[in-house]
């Protein structure tokens, strides 16, 4: 029997969730409810935030996703994707009317297949202008155009099928006021209004946001944000939501930070924390991170405690793909799953915030094992084994990696059904094409042939990064 029969249904309250009907036409509105036994365990992030409604995501490096560990964290975490560049304005039009549409619709489709919603990052922002929009000396009135054509041409292709888009992004300077962008020395601040005007019309069904950083607490620049976004929803400007970024410093949560996001939801609008990574002196030692478990933990909570947060999303979910270390040298270490794709306390403080158990409830797999195993020798003689490894995954797989420990000195000699490497005394087992995609309660299967007949015990195979339970074929 399976071991995680028990897990729950994912919930997506109130958003689009992404079906092949809604990638090809209309957005689907799902709300389905929880399935728990009384034993049931909320094994992933993904299922754990479920049972409260929100979302937990992730933002997703496009060139990250030909990685089967990647990919493979990345569909059973999380319930909603943000691309992390690939939708920006450089290089979704770099130049003018030219679109670049592959890596956008790669993540449309990684969301598709695994029944993530999507935030879409960011339409409107100073940084990340290509070049002929930069420099370009344009009127207000060609300013105006060149905007309403980007967010007409960019919503419109991904129209009901993504939830919420950053509008405008980052358009603050730290004392509140508006930051002197290309948008404001050419079109004043204007520019806010029209571009969710432009938005709404684009795609009426997306909820449309404002999206920054250090206004996670109560100060000037969000104070900024407050009134601005109070004012536009007094003229009747279509805004929906406010995003916080998050990009936190280790022990400086600011001790308002529910307070600002409630604040903000007071005005009407949904809020959602949209980049969350809190970053560290390196290296990090088992106390802060600790630390920054719980502050993870806290985050969460806020989240929790405000009925019009919708969710949360991290920036990036592994140490090895953040942006923190390029641009704050000696510093990382600010999310929840390690250099190596193993999880952090972090990533038990997001579980448990939302109401997951780590490891615990009835025996059998914790967080990371969602699979089972079974390792047999088929054949063995005094100088060879012939070895077959079953893997029964708990959640669809859009490519895998399964890695295993042989003694030393036994080398691989030949495999099939897999690309086989091994270094050392580690093997690591990838998909082919035919085996690549395998059904949530599926098995895939591979075979090697080894230079050694010795006896052992079976190994612990991990899928992922994550040790697999051991079972039979
Ligand atoms: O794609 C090019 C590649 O072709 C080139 O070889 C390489 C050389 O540097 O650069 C690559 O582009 C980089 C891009 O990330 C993709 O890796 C850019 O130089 C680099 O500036 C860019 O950084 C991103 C940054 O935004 C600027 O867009 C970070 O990955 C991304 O995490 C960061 O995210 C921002 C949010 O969008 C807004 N809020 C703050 C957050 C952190 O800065």
């Amino acid at each position: 029997m399976f071991p995680l029969m028990r897990r729950a249904a994912v919930v997506i309250a109130a958003g689009v969730l992404l079906s092949g009907a809604a990638l090809h036409g209309g957005a689907q509105a799902s709300q389905t409810s929880v399935e728990e036994s009384p034993s049931a365990q909320l094994a992933t992030l993904r299922e754990a935030a479920s049972t409260s409604g929100k979302f937990i995501g992730t933002a997703i490096a496009d060139h990250r996703l030909s990685d089967a560990t990647y990919n493979g964290i990345a569909a059973r975490e999380f319930s909603s994707v943000t691309a992390e560049n690939a939708m920006k304005w450089d290089a979704i039009q770099p130049q003018r009317g030219t679109f670049n549409w592959a890596a956008p619709d790669r993540l449309m489709q990684f969301a598709q297949a695994n029944s993530q919603q999507v935030y879409g990052h960011t339409l409107v922002w100073h940084s990340q202008m290509p070049g002929w929009l930069q420099n370009g000396n344009f009127s207000g009135t060609e300013m105006n155009q060149i905007m309403n054509t980007h967010i007409s041409t960019v919503m419109g292709r991904y129209r009901g099928q993504i939830n919420r888009w950053d509008v405008v992004n980052e358009a603050f300077n730290e004392d509140g006021s508006l930051r002197n962008s290309k948008w404001y020395q050419v079109l004043g601040r204007d520019y806010i209004a029209n571009a969710f005007r432009a938005a709404r019309a684009a795609d009426p069904n997306a909820k449309l946001f404002i999206n920054d950083y250090n206004t996670d607490g109560i100060n000037a620049k969000s104070n900024g944000m407050y009134n601005l976004v109070r004012d536009l929803r007094a003229q009747g400007v279509p805004i929906d939501g406010v995003g916080f970024q998050s990009h936190l410093i280790l022990d400086q949560l600011p001790s308002d930070y529910q307070a600002n996001l409630q604040r903000f939801a007071d005005l009407g609008v949904e809020v959602v924390v949209t980049e969350l990574d809190i970053r560290m002196r390196t290296p990090s030692d088992a106390a802060k991170l600790q630390r920054q478990s719980q502050q993870f933990a806290q985050v969460v909570q806020a989240c929790l405690n405000v009925s019009r947060c919708s969710g949360v999303t991290v920036w990036g979910f592994s140490d090895r793909d953040s942006w923190v270390p390029g641009t704050f040298p000696g510093e990382g270490a600010a999310l929840p799953y390690d250099d190596n794709y193993q999880p952090k306390p972090a990533y038990n403080g997001i579980l448990t915030a939302f109401g997951g158990s780590p490891g615990g409830g009835d025996p059998g797999p914790g967080p990371g094992a969602d699979c089972t195993a079974a390792y047999q020798v088929a054949n063995r003689w005094n100088a060879g084994s012939v070895v077959e490894v079953r893997v029964t995954a708990r959640q669809a797989l859009n490519g895998w990696t399964a890695t295993f420990a042989l003694p030393a000195g036994e080398s691989v000699t030949s495999s099939w059904n897999t690309q086989l490497t091994q270094s050392g005394t580690t093997v690591t087992a990838r998909n082919v094409a035919h085996n690549a995609t395998v059904p949530a309660g599926g098995t895939f299967s591979f075979g090697f042939q080894t230079n050694s007949g010795a006896v052992y015990s079976a190994p612990v195979v991990s899928l992922n990064g994550t040790a697999c339970t051991a079972g039979t074929a």
